[in-house]
């Protein structure tokens, strides 16, 4: 069973249709890329899942349960994490400090001890290679700092995780680090949600690929065994286009042709 299923989802903003009749499964130890070109409705999806957004029309189901998703906190119940693409550290204050944010362990004062405790247990949790936990964000590189936002949505023991383009600011190397924080979360069984641009990174470590295309489905792939030419030409609408239709029309005539004579 899907932990997270989306039903015709649908968002408007005044006149603009910024999702249609949207469909989407995130199953446990999956990793769901979210895919189309600027304005396709990716990051409404991401916000109507952290209850930013109410939507329209649609079902949202959590566990088989019918959910409404009223606001951050309601998303955070239920257990999903949202990793924003600004991060939202401060750079002023340690790794610790960053973590536990608003979230200190014990309601009466700072557990120290503790909390470092836990931080190291997170990042073990994610194999995340860090200096430090008391040096501040501000010292650290862009994907040490995708690391500490990816530990800090770990926090509430979340089911679903859902990343925001999280290799767009980074080289190499950071983003090969990136994708194997990713992979962490899918062994140990997190559904993962991932908007991204990089189509490398998409077919490194997604399992499933859900285009969106003007706000609608454009198509749902199997990470392993689809090109990188379909997926982008379900991004782009190519097969909505004269050339491309000509071509599929002619290949079923030939078909047809086989079918009823040499065959
Ligand atoms: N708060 C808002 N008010 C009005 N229109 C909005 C709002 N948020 C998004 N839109 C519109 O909804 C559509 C989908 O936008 P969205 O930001 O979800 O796209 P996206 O796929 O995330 O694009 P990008 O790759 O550029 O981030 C766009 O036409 C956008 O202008
Ligand atoms: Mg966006």
């Amino acid at each position: 069973m899907a932990i997270l299923r989306l039903q015709g989802i649908s968002k408007n903003f005044g006149a603009v249709a910024a999702l249609t009749d949207v469909d989407l499964e995130v199953d446990a130890g999956q990793v769901v890329a979210i895919v189309g070109d600027n304005g396709a409705g990716k990051s409404t999806l991401v916000k109507v899942l952290s209850g930013v957004h109410s939507p329209d029309g649609g079902r949202i189901a959590f566990e088989g349960r019918e959910v409404t998703i009223p606001g951050p906190a309601a998303a955070h119940r239920l257990g999903i994490a949202t990793v924003f693409q600004d991060l939202a550290l401060c750079e002023n204050l340690n790794v610790i400090e960053n973590l536990f944010l608003g979230q200190e362990l014990s309601p009466f004062r700072l557990d120290d001890v503790a909390m470092e405790v836990r931080s190291w247990e997170l990042l073990r949790q994610l194999s995340a290679k860090l200096p430090a936990v008391r040096l501040p964000v501000a010292a650290l590189s862009g994907g040490q700092r995708q690391t500490v936002a990816i530990a800090r949505s770990l926090l509430g023991d979340p089911k679903i995780i859902i990343l925001d383009e999280p290799t767009a600011a980074l080289g190499v190397a950071q983003t090969a680090e990136v994708l194997n924080l990713i992979d962490r979360l899918r062994e140990n069984g997190h559904g993962v949600v991932m908007i991204s641009h990089n189509m490398s990174d998409v077919r490194a470590v997604a399992d499933q690929v859900v285009v969106l295309r003007l706000g609608r489905n454009s198509g749902v792939f199997d990470a392993r065994t689809t090109s990188s030419e379909e997926i982008v030409a379900a991004i782009t609408g190519a097969g909505d286009n004269a050339v491309t239709q000509r071509a599929a029309r002619s290949e079923t005539v030939d078909r047809s042709g086989m079918a009823g004579g040499a065959w």
